[in-house]
């Protein structure tokens, strides 16, 4: 185990749903975390009381511009700055190829020059793995990523293990699939739908026959967490998947939003997005729960539930 008091946490990309549910677990452990993001601090509205907190320091910078110095003092990089909607890779594959592949390679130099990192944990996505050959997936199974965001956290994953084989920075890879809860990003689909059910309006599904491993971000951050504690020996250089383990067909989970908000709303169907048809997505968590005693403890149906009471608290 590595104990909070050896162990400063830089986390990129601190001011998302993902990087401050983190900060504040981390912090309620005892760990100082520094968070990096390109949000102007007085814009982090999810780090309000973290700001003000001693153990915690805010870093207002790009990771494209990260330097050694941004990471010396840090035995752990928890990565997670990025474009992260599939969406907006459509139509900015580009400025999602920057962010994602260069904004990782800017920090994978930045760390391997530090030289001061046993741990640099990477936030990859169910995306990646894309077109499954077989369910549930494991970490053996091959990347075959089937959108362009899938293709730029492919490449930046692959790029953690060139540079931990060619300089040895010490990367782990935690993919998920979709991470729910509050504060998730609105432009995520369970978002559009409760609050869409929520104010009467249509849920609108793309496509529908597809499928998604849906985990709840308190069960995530739980395995985060004991990555950063677990010994650097039975983590470094390995990949997790991190979710429920359950395969969930889209068109459920439009319904299951649906009768959780307790409406009649319709259910409109439109084309799928590019390269989505027929996506199937269920991750093995028995990795995960062998080395890192992760086992999720929050199920989809329970995830969404827990999401919408949140939803409502915004109306
Ligand atoms: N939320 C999910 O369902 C999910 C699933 C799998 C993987 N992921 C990955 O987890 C990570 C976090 O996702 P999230 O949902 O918290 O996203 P988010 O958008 O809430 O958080 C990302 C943060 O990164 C920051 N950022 C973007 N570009 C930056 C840059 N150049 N320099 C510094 N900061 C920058 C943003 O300002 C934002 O605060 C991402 O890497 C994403 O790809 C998310």
């Amino acid at each position: 185990m590595i104990p909070p008091g050896d162990a400063r946490v830089l986390i990129t990309g601190v001011a998302g749903f993902a990087g401050s549910s983190l900060s504040k677990a981390l912090l309620a452990l005892g760990y100082s975390v520094t968070g990096l993001d390109v949000v102007a601090p007085g814009h982090a509205g999810l780090l309000r009381r973290e700001l003000s907190n001693p153990g915690f320091h805010y870093v207002w910078k790009s990771i494209q511009d990260i330097r050694p110095d941004d990471v010396e003092g840090h035995s752990v990089v928890v990565h997670l700055a990025a474009q992260p909607d599939a969406p907006l890779a459509f139509e900015s594959p580009r400025y999602t190829v920057m962010q994602n592949i260069e904004g990782t390679v800017a920090l994978l130099e930045a760390v391997r020059q530090a030289e001061c990192v046993s741990k640099l944990m990477f936030a990859g996505s169910g995306n990646e793995i894309g077109r499954a050959l077989y369910l549930p997936m494991d970490e053996d199974h091959p990347l075959i990523p089937h959108n362009p965001y899938g293709f730029s956290k492919a490449a930046a994953e692959m790029a953690l293990g060139a540079w931990r084989l060619a300089y040895g920075v010490p990367s782990i890879v935690m993919r998920s699939g979709v991470v729910v809860g509050p504060n998730m990003r609105r432009e995520v689909f369970i978002f559009k739908w409760l609050w869409n059910a929520l104010h009467g309006r249509p849920i609108v599904v793309e496509g529908g026959t597809q499928t998604r491993d849906l985990a709840f971000i308190d069960d995530v951050v739980r395995a985060w967490t004991l990555a950063v504690q677990a010994p650097v020996e039975d983590v470094v250089g390995q990949k997790f998947f991190v979710g429920s383990g359950q395969e969930c067909p889209v068109d459920d989970l439009a319904q299951l939003c649906r009768a959780t908000i307790g409406t009649n709303v319709p259910i409109e169907y439109v084309g799928y997005r590019p390269g989505e048809e027929g996506h199937r997505e269920a991750f093995s968590v028995e990795k995960a729960k062998r080395v890192l005693g992760y086992v999720p403890e929050i199920s989809p149906r329970q995830a969404v539930a827990l999401t919408a009471e949140w939803v409502r608290t915004l109306c």
